[in-house]
């Protein structure tokens, strides 16, 4: 037997071998891609980069995958289908490799948690990795083996849609969740059947689109892009996420789909990432009407020059690869790179080994665990924001409610964006968990007002308040219809939609206790709404189980930890407005409102420092805040020394006392203020944070220790180094709280 021929048949069966045991070693792994590798065409090798959407067994995809056209499959859900065409890929096709099957399930895959921004309230990440691994045991069980999880996109935006489904505004916060998430996706084997490849998305800057509208352009300068976006990313690939996803978005006019610098330069040459980085759904196509491309040979050309390892649905690859290698605009070595990538990811998923999903009879969705940790999940993703005369929890004084509200009674609404596979018929709304719950403490009197968030007739809002009128207290559940945020579902005004402001004011005139939960995809703006509320939490969109969680938390039976992980602005025009701002030369004074202004003042009358004549320089609510049923006592903050020297660490120390009646858990935060540098510092930035609980009247000692790590920032060099100087700590329950303590680096 010809000596080659002999090399092959010995490594096939090595491979075969080695292939039988979970786990294998990187080594392994690595020959075994080689081996593969070199058995490859050029055909083979593009089929692997191409992504698409599921068509069921039609002839034709059942032909792409035999003729080994096809590396991924996204949306095909059902199982028998998935095995059939995982049979073919792996029986018929010349080299036998798996199909991975992808999905998008970013909050849940049939027990839906809170959106993401709302898990991101709970500043837990335990809560938020316990989401991911139910999301996973239940979409690997439907075949899902990619998830297109977490979107770890920075944004201080309220107006884009997809800040439902980012972790808000911080990198340090969205970091933390996001690592969560990922945890709790591919759990402790990725090549369990039961864990999905996770996915960090969208890479990079989509979060800073220009004016809050979707796919729009983003400028973004690199001292910026390292110190807000990339941080998340850098975290998740250290983290070790599987895979990467481009963004639809250009920065600073190249699309992400062909940028060399983010993909290569960053991603791969600095980060050493060597997981699989997928395009967006046609974003290497769309490189054309972006205007970076004349047509879809260049895209794929751009693309895959510039590392996008797979093209999801954008055609671009399978149909102008070969032609780029054959004329010598791409060499074929790119295609291996890439090819590598993608047959690694399936190495790890230990698809090669194990590439059939078990046929249930019955599907491990909704189970009790599941669905009492998307409880857990949705209580501690709500926000107390106002909490006057301790209306809340309601007390046994209260022998009656009115339940009123567009949300209130919505199972689909409540779920929010992104849950393809959700079945609202599951879900629970806050006047059935309130019914079934409470209904033998209180009698329920319901009364929609609106039918839907944006309902702009009025005549429901009379029977509201006569329901109201009926009542001890008033339930309001107002906010967002769930398709009014998620991807291309930006909005210019964000106030509370339709006839709302109406129905919360005609509430008011009844003088009744008035309680008002925002069900919402985004920050809204509602400072009339909330001055007229006695009551506000502010929800999200909670999910599954967001009813009985807010039930539970009206009445008492659990209590309000959340923080906010965005700002709330007072009005649309103060945006972009976040906590880690500059201070300008002119920081806010003496501010004169436009309504106090007196009527021929001079120009010179009103001083001249940085804040809107129509909204002052503060939010309605700041990052970071939420309030509890009980309150918290900081004191006590001690630092290790005043100075830190290179190579050593701070610690900083304060006692918190729960002050209040209830146990209770508090977020307690982390600030530290640069105050001089050689690039202008924010006022702020959050560097650590612990969830405690704590009984009524104990006190706990919350310790964080910085490092230089910790005051270091990417500077004009793009070195990322701590400067000497002044430092300023907090210790706080919010980021415009807690007491200064000073120290020195030195
Ligand atoms: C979408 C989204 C992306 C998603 C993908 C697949 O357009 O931008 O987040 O994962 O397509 O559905």
């Amino acid at each position: 037997m010809h000596r080659l021929k002999l090399k092959k048949l010995l490594t096939s069966v090595l491979t075969a071998v080695s292939l039988m045991c979970y786990g294998q070693s990187n080594n392994a792994v690595e020959q075994q891609i080689e081996n593969l590798l070199s058995q490859m065409t050029l055909q083979e090798k593009i089929g692997q980069m191409n992504q698409l959407n599921t068509a069921g067994l039609t002839d034709d995809m059942k032909g792409q995958i035999r003729s080994g056209k096809v590396g991924s499959i996204l949306n095909e859900l059902d199982v028998q289908t998935i095995n059939e065409l995982q049979r073919i890929a792996v029986k018929e096709s010349r080299l036998k490799i798996p199909l991975i099957i992808a999905r998008d399930v970013i909050h849940g895959f049939k027990t839906i948690f809170p959106i993401p921004l709302g898990q991101a309230a709970s500043w837990n990440p335990k809560v938020v990795e316990n989401g991911a691994r139910v999301a996973s045991l239940e979409a690997t069980a439907s075949g899902i083996r990619w998830t297109f999880a977490p979107m770890i996109d920075v944004t201080r935006d309220p107006r884009w849609g997809r800040i439902a489904e980012s972790c808000g505004e911080d990198p340090y916060l969205t970091s933390v969740m996001g690592e969560a998430m990922i945890k709790g996706f591919q759990g402790d084997n990725l090549n369990s059947p039961s864990s999905m490849a996770a996915c960090a998305k969208h890479f990079a800057a989509y979060g800073a689109t220009e004016s809050g509208k979707d796919y729009n352009t983003t400028w973004v300068p690199e001292v910026q892009l390292r110190e807000v976006y990339l941080p998340p990313f850098e975290k998740a690939a250290k983290a070790g996420v599987a895979t990467f996803m481009c963004s639809f978005n250009d920065i600073n006019g190249v699309p992400s789909s062909g940028n060399r610098f983010l993909n290569k330069q960053i991603l791969r040459n600095e980060w050493k990432y060597d997981g699989m980085l997928v395009s967006d759904w046609g974003s290497i196509e769309q490189m054309i009407p972006h205007g970076f491309c004349t047509d879809l040979k260049e895209a794929a050309e751009k693309a895959v020059l510039a590392g996008v390892d797979m093209d999801m649905m954008g055609y671009a690859y399978i149909n102008h690869l070969e032609e780029l290698v054959h004329s010598g605009k791409v060499n074929e070595k790119l295609l291996d790179e890439s090819v590598r990538n993608i047959l690694r990811l399936k190495f790890r998923l230990g698809l090669f080994n194990n590439p059939y999903t078990k046929e249930r009879t019955q599907m491990p969705y909704y189970l009790a665990e599941s669905l009492q940790k998307a409880k857990d999940a949705a209580i501690e993703s709500v926000v107390l924001l106002k909490n006057n005369h301790s209306v809340l929890p309601l007390n046994s004084s209260v022998k009656s409610v009115a339940v009123i509200g567009p949300l209130s009674d919505s199972q689909a609404d409540q779920l929010g964006t992104w849950c393809f596979d959700a079945e609202p018929e599951h879900c629970i709304t806050p006047l059935m968990a309130i019914r079934e719950t409470y209904g033998k403490q209180v009698q329920v009197i319901a009364e929609k007002g609106l039918t839907y968030s944006r309902d702009k007739s009025e005549k429901g809002i009379e029977k509201a308040v006569a329901a109201a009128q009926k009542a001890d207290v008033v339930l309001l559940f107002a906010g967002e219809e769930a398709v009014l945020s998620g991807e291309a579902r930006s909005r210019a005004d964000i106030s509370l939609p339709g006839k709302q402001a109406e129905l919360v004011a005609a509430l008011k005139k009844t003088g009744k206790p008035l309680v008002m939960v925002v069900m919402a995809g985004r920050p809204l703006t509602i400072p009339k709404e909330t001055e007229l509320a006695d009551a506000v939490l502010y929800a999200f969109h909670g999910g599954t189980m967001a009813g009985p969680a807010l039930a539970d938390l009206i009445f008492g039976k659990a209590v309000p930890s959340g923080k906010l992980p965005v700002t709330l602005p007072r009005m649309v025009g103060q945006i972009p407005i976040y906590y880690a701002h500059k201070n300008t030369g002119r920081p806010a004074s003496n501010i004169t409102l436009i309504d106090d202004i007196e009527v021929g003042a001079k120009q010179t009358s009103l001083g001249f420092t940085s804040y809107h004549l129509d909204a002052g320089d503060t939010p309605l609510f700041p990052f970071g805040y939420g309030l509890s049923y009980s309150t918290f006592n900081y004191s006590d903050v001690k630092l290790s020394s005043a100075v830190i020297s290179k190579g050593e660490t701070l610690t900083v120390s304060c006692n918190v006392t729960n002050t209040g009646n209830y146990d209770a858990s508090e977020v307690v935060q982390l600030y530290i203020r640069d105050k001089v540098g050689s690039l202008i510092r924010p006022v702020k930035e959050l560097k650590g944070f612990e969830k405690i609980f704590i009984k009524a009247n104990e006190t706990h000692t919350v310790t964080f220790h910085i490092t230089l790590n910790d005051l270091a920032y990417w500077q004009a060099d793009m070195v990322k180094r701590p400067e000497t100087g002044e430092f300023a700590v907090w210790i706080a329950p919010d980021s415009q709280s807690g007491k200064e303590a000073d120290f020195k680096y030195q």
